[in-house]
């Protein structure tokens, strides 16, 4: 069940501009089922399940450029990490009071293993000094944001 709800709110989490702009979600034309937008519509299921199973919580850890990002909000995961974390983790990540959340060292330990697990184990053990503090989301957002830091540097401060 946990899977199918997870999948659920990553439907819903989806680049949700993207899939409104290939469904046609906001279009008020939509109406009118005719034959372009039954194919519409199907070209969007398609999409959907593509960009939910690249995507799913289920799927592999991958450090990397250009390598995939997990679901979640990077930018709302640095804004978390700016908040909290740094203070243990260091802003660019690299560690000090703790260890590194990048470079070889973390990647060693994380690559090939469950994007829900790192995720869990923020959310249910950091911050250290606070535990319980964090969302599901805000912990699936988090990942996003240290995966991001490793596979879209360009995107995320360094
Ligand atoms: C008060 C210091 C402190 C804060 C704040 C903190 N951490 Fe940690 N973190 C640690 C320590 C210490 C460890 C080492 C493992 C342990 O003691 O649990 C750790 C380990 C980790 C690990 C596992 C690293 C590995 O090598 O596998 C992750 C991931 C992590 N922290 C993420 C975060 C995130 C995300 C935040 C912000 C929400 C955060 N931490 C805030 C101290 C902190």
């Amino acid at each position: 069940m946990r899977a199918a709800s997870q999948l659920n709110q990553r439907l819903l989490t989806m680049p949700r501009a993207a899939s409104n702009f290939v469904c046609g979600l906001d279009q008020k034309s939509g109406r009118s089922v005719n034959k372009y937008w039954v194919g519409a519509f199907a070209a969007c299921v398609a999409l959907l399940i593509a960009s939910a199973s690249s995507a799913s919580p289920s799927e592999k850890l991958s450090f990397g450029p250009g390598r995939p990002v997990p679901p979640g909000n990077a930018l709302k995961g640095q804004h978390t990490f700016d908040a909290i974390c740094w203070a243990c983790h260091s802003t660019d990540l690299s560690g000090g009071k703790a260890p590194p959340l990048t470079g070889p060292s973390f990647y060693k330990i994380w690559q090939g293993r469950r994007v829900d697990a790192l995720s869990d184990l923020i959310r249910n053990t950091m911050p250290r000094d606070d535990p319980g503090l964090l969302s599901g989301e805000m912990a699936d957002d988090l990942v996003a944001y240290i995966v991001a830091h490793a596979n879209n540097p360009g995107q995320t401060r360094k």
